[in-house]
């Protein structure tokens, strides 16, 4: 018998508070035929549902072990990727709302990858010399692109791992998208910052000489974070000045002026742990995004621990904010009645690919 699909329409007007309980009504509902996975960034409104919580590495592992017949998404689309790529025959992952994108991920797409492979190839052989690394901020083809070409995945937790294993099997890496996360991991390996070279893939041969092409050891594809880039030195420095005792911890995602500023740097799961592990009464100014320094400031808050924010003006993941509470009601109710709406299903032969590439990149780290 055909379900029909319960509207969205009927959730829209729905206030935030009036959506709390039928999340959990049919959560209970669903009880363990659907899992929850919710990336650290997600509003509090809808983390609070998140039966799993984790940075990038660690949702891709879980989403991995699950058994789960539905695994419903509070991340970003490309996260919700990784779980179908990584996931059994049996199970579907669901992202709330399609909409929920990462401005990053949408800096670099398959079409310019290909024509960069093609550029470098007149001055070397690719396939060769360069290992594709990818950030799991991408879209699934680009991972399939990376588990065709050699390449692999990486998350902001192992990126050091995964560029000495592909330095280790090729002499140079193209990394892409996010030239933040690529250039402080070269620099943490000793990797001058003069043989790693932005690829900015609108300018013919990403803007390089074919000399700089064969003497670079990493071209760093020209892609930021939009959430991130917020993050600036002189908020390192005023801060410092007004709290000389204080610590100051980033995203790698943050550029490298900040990432040298910073006292540590590492994934969500890395700033989290380190300051729940940190003394009582300590203080941290953070740079990474708004919801989950918020969420950590009150957790510490009975230890005596300030945790302040690193911008003055608000830097939040808007687009996984468009994970609401109306969005997670409808996408389970729907699932309730039988209905499996906003399935993300990544093609066959794309994902078979991708599956290399992560699977190169969990079996190393
Ligand atoms: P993490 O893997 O550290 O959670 O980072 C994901 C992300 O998108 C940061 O902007
Ligand atoms: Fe993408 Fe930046 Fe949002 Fe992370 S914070 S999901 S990199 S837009």
């Amino acid at each position: 018998m055909e379900v029909s699909t319960i509207g969205f329409d009927r959730f829209k007007p729905l206030a935030d508070d009036a959506c709390e309980s039928r999340i959990v009504a049919a959560k209970k509902a669903l009880g363990e035929r659907a899992v929850i996975l919710g990336h650290h960034y997600q509003r509090a409104d809808v983390y609070k549902h998140a039966d799993l919580t984790g940075d990038s590495l660690r949702l891709s592992k879980l989403a991995s072990q699950t058994d789960a017949e539905y695994i419903v998404f509070c991340g970003v689309h490309f996260m919700a990727e990784v779980a179908d790529v990584l996931s059994k025959p049996h199970q579907k992952a669901i992202l709330p709302d399609l909409s929920a994108g990462c401005s990053m991920a949408d800096m670099a797409n398959l079409a310019k990858v290909e024509r960069a492979w093609r550029e470098i190839g007149e001055v070397l052989d690719p396939d060769e010399k360069i290992t594709p690394v990818t950030y799991i901020n991408s879209a699934a083809d680009l991972k399939a692109f990376c588990g065709e070409h050699g390449g692999i995945v990486c998350t902001s937790t192992n990126a050091r791992e995964i560029l000495q294993w592909s330095l280790n099997r090729r002499e140079k890496v193209l990394f892409f998208p996010d030239q933040h996360l690529g250039r402080w991991t070269g620099y943490l390996m000793d990797i001058p910052l003069a043989e790693m070279l932005v690829w900015d893939p609108d300018e013919p041969m990403g803007g390089l000489t074919p000399q700089q092409i064969k003497m670079a050891r990493i071209l760093l594809w020209k892609g930021h974070c939009s959430v991130h880039q917020m993050f600036q030195a002189q908020h390192v420095l005023r801060w410092r000045q007004q709290n000389p005792t204080g610590q100051v911890i980033s995203h790698p995602e943050c550029n490298f002026e900040v990432c040298k500023l910073s006292d540590y740097v590492g994934s969500t799961d890395f700033i989290i742990k380190t300051i729940q592990q940190s003394a009582p009464g300590s203080r941290w100014l953070v740079g990474t995004e708004l919801n989950l320094v918020n969420r950590l400031a009150e957790e510490m808050k009975p230890q005596g621990k300030v945790v302040q924010f690193m911008a003055p003006t608000v830097c939040m993941c808007s687009t996984m904010a468009r994970i609401d509470p109306q969005h997670l009601a409808w996408s389970l109710e729907n699932l309730v009645a039988g209905k499996v709406v906003n399935q993300i299903k990544v093609p066959q032969r794309e994902a078979e690919l991708a599956r290399i590439a992560l699977d190169r990149m969990l079996a190393v780290s």
